[in-house]
């Protein structure tokens, strides 16, 4: 069998979790014996919550690229490991096997030590959908350089201060990305955001969109040129640098409910061994099959589930450059149909943005070859998942309703598709080694069936985060000091009658924007950032495609101003300061904020009226200015 450790019914599923719990390190050393180590470790865990300080596979020597590459050569070489479809369905797609792949990697891990790169090293990875981008992934870890992704869409001032953060010396982009009806200028962005970043000596550019750019003497690099360099060298391989299994993998930048984002730092071994385990689980990936994640590259989606989780398993992962709505709404399915795809994961923004189109894009397209659907990132409301269920896996397929976050490295809560039991809207039951708790406000367990509470993890699973780069204080704060002992996800969750959880959705000053996770602080200090801004708030308010909307309420310097134009500005201020996935939906101009005496904003009532839940805002007396909340209910848009 390929993978001993892939449960394959219920009562195995119920055996491995009753045993993950008694023995997790039997459990977890078991799954970790099946890869291939440099060393064995000495320690399977050692942990305490409380600085945190969590180390699995102590003394472990691996390297995550020699799983992922050349453990599959003798076997696998000849097998498609990346199936890569264009933007545009015109143009040829490509199939890149195996050892193609680890050619490739290994090329182009040469020219990153060719420009001085070493262990340790942070690398900013700001590209569109391309293989080039698994590559430059891969690439950095077989020298052990930490890479540390960031999405396309985000903006010069986000990249930034990602790049200051993490000291990052060296910058792998492109000219351009095709998104698509767009050609986003990736280079020009980077070009704009080094302006203030010393710490990088040389940025890389790939060839995709033939955009202009313009290139830095000493410091800019084409990538194409690199590589002929490597191939004058006569192509030597690439020997994977010997990594501790607690030494960073990556860091991944993401949004909590202050201001700042923060990187989420992994490593090596037990992130491996968590993204692997879990991929083969949930979807129960069978040898051959094709297997598709729309998420992109730059969230942990990405990492996990298009790279580092099927590779790691010898899978076949498709990665799709475009968008599911062009060139019509048909795409995904298109793309289903082409390559006989076997398992489909996605996010609920995307099911309900295609559901609004009918079936017409969906009648005629092939969809006989899924087995497995899947969906990430938000809470699947009950519609969307029939949808999901009748119209694309055509009642014969399970979907796997998978809860997880940035900092876990991988799914946590979650079905197991066709092994345990499906509902509507739950992420139902743990996988193996994954102790959730439901606690009150005050941290005392919620114990029983048909409870609500705020969603922990009791105890530690080997794909967690290690720490907030440069700032450990931060992760513990974040994380660990909420309630004693356990790890605090920010999300509010439902057990009912059966024990399968629901999330509910974050209890934190975070937004789940189409599946983005935005801080309301991030929004409001982009707004703030516009000179005729004196103050705002930002609040979450359902919405019907991308899950949660994004609406400020703002106060400007003079009443004198033309509103509509103030608006426009506003919106470009945050798509300059963060990017256009934060802008605004609704922007209500205000003359105050409900505060209380001590000044804090009662972001409760901003949220109700929000919402539409105008007769019931509670207790406003209490504030400092009680008038201003009936001015702010009848200006709402
Ligand atoms: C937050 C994490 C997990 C990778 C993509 C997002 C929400 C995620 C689900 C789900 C309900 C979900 C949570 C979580 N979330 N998956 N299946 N059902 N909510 O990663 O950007 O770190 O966001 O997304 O609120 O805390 P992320």
């Amino acid at each position: 069998m390929a993978y001993p450790y892939q449960i394959k019914s219920l009562e195995e599923y119920q055996e491995n979790y009753k045993q993950s719990v008694m023995d997790p390190e039997g459990f977890w050393a078991n799954v970790a014996d099946h890869f291939y180590w440099r060393r064995k470790w000495d320690k399977v865990l050692e942990w305490n919550f409380k600085d945190p300080d969590v180390k699995w596979f102590t003394g472990g020597k691996l390297n995550i690229t020699e799983n992922c590459l050349d453990r599959h050569l003798g076997t696998l070489g000849n097998r498609p490991a990346i199936i890569w479809e264009p933007n545009d369905p015109e143009e040829r797609h490509r199939v890149i096997t195996y050892r193609d792949l680890y050619n490739k990697v290994c090329q182009f891990a040469n020219v990153l030590k060719n420009n001085g790169v070493k262990k340790g090293d942070r690398i900013c990875i700001y590209m569109g959908m391309i293989p080039e981008l698994a590559i430059a992934v891969l690439a950095c870890a077989r020298i052990g350089a930490i890479h540390s992704v960031v999405f396309g869409g985000f903006s010069a001032q986000s990249i930034a201060d990602r790049i200051q953060d993490a000291q990052a010396s060296l910058v792998i982009t492109c000219d351009g990305a095709f998104r698509g009806n767009k050609d986003i200028p990736l280079k020009s962005v980077i070009d704009d955001a080094l302006m203030g970043c010393p710490s990088v000596k040389k940025v890389i550019v790939c060839t995709r969109t033939r955009t202009p750019v313009s290139m830095i003497k000493g410091r800019d690099l084409w990538w194409e040129d690199e590589i002929k360099q490597v191939e004058t060298m006569g192509n030597p391989p690439c020997s994977a640098e010997e990594m501790d299994a607690e030494d960073m993998l990556f860091i991944l930048y993401t949004s909590g409910s202050t201001g700042k984002p923060k990187g989420v730092v992994h490593t090596c071994g037990g992130y491996m061994v968590y993204a692997n385990y879990t991929f083969v689980n949930t979807f129960q990936y069978q040898p051959g099959e094709v297997y598709f994640c729309t998420a992109d590259v730059g969230w942990i989606t990405g990492h996990s589930y298009i790279i580092y989780g099927p590779l790691s398993a010898g899978a076949t992962t498709l990665m799709f450059e475009g968008v599911p709505t062009y060139p019509d709404a048909g795409r995904l399915w298109s793309i289903v149909d082409k390559y006989r795809v076997n398992i489909l994961y996605t996010a609920p923004t995307a099911i309900r943005s295609l559901m609004g189109y009918g079936l017409g894009p969906v009648n005629h397209k092939d969809l006989s070859s899924l087995k497995k659907l899947g969906s990430v990132g938000e809470p699947i409301n009950e519609e969307a998942w029939h949808w999901f269920k009748d119209h694309i896996g055509k009642g014969r397929c399970p979907i796997v309703d998978t809860w997880w976050q940035t900092e876990t490295g991988g799914i946590m809560i979650t079905p197991i598709a066709g092994v345990t039991k499906e509902k509507p809207g739950y992420a139902t039951l743990p996988l193996p080694g994954i102790q959730p708790i439901l606690v009150d406000e005050n941290g005392k367990e919620v114990t029983g069936n048909n409870v609500n509470g705020n969603l922990c993890i009791k105890f530690p699973w080997p794909g967690m985060l290690r720490t907030t780069y440069g700032d450990h204080e931060r992760c513990r704060t974040t994380y660990f000091a909420t309630y004693e002992n356990l790890y605090f996800t920010g999300d509010g969750c439902l057990r009912d009658e059966d024990g399968y959880y629901r999330i509910t959705g974050r209890v934190d000053d975070v937004l789940n924007v189409s599946g983005h996770r935005i801080g309301t602080a991030e929004v409001e200090n982009a707004i703030n950032m516009h000179a005729g801004v004196v103050e705002s708030a930002v609040v979450g308010y359902p919405h019907d495609i991308k899950g949660q909307g994004i609406y400020a309420y703002v106060i400007t310097e003079r009443q004198t101003h033309d509103p509509e134009l103030t608006k426009k500005d506003i919106l470009q201020t945050v798509s300059r300061i963060i990017g256009p996935i934060a802008k605004p939906d609704k922007i209500q101009f205000v003359s105050g904020l409900p505060k209380t005496r001590s000044g804090k904003i009662m972001r409760r009532i901003l949220r109700k009226i929000a919402e539409g839940e105008l007769d019931n805002l509670g207790d406003t007396s209490t504030l400092l200015d009680p008038v201003v909340v009936d001015e702010i209910k009848k200006g709402r848009l």
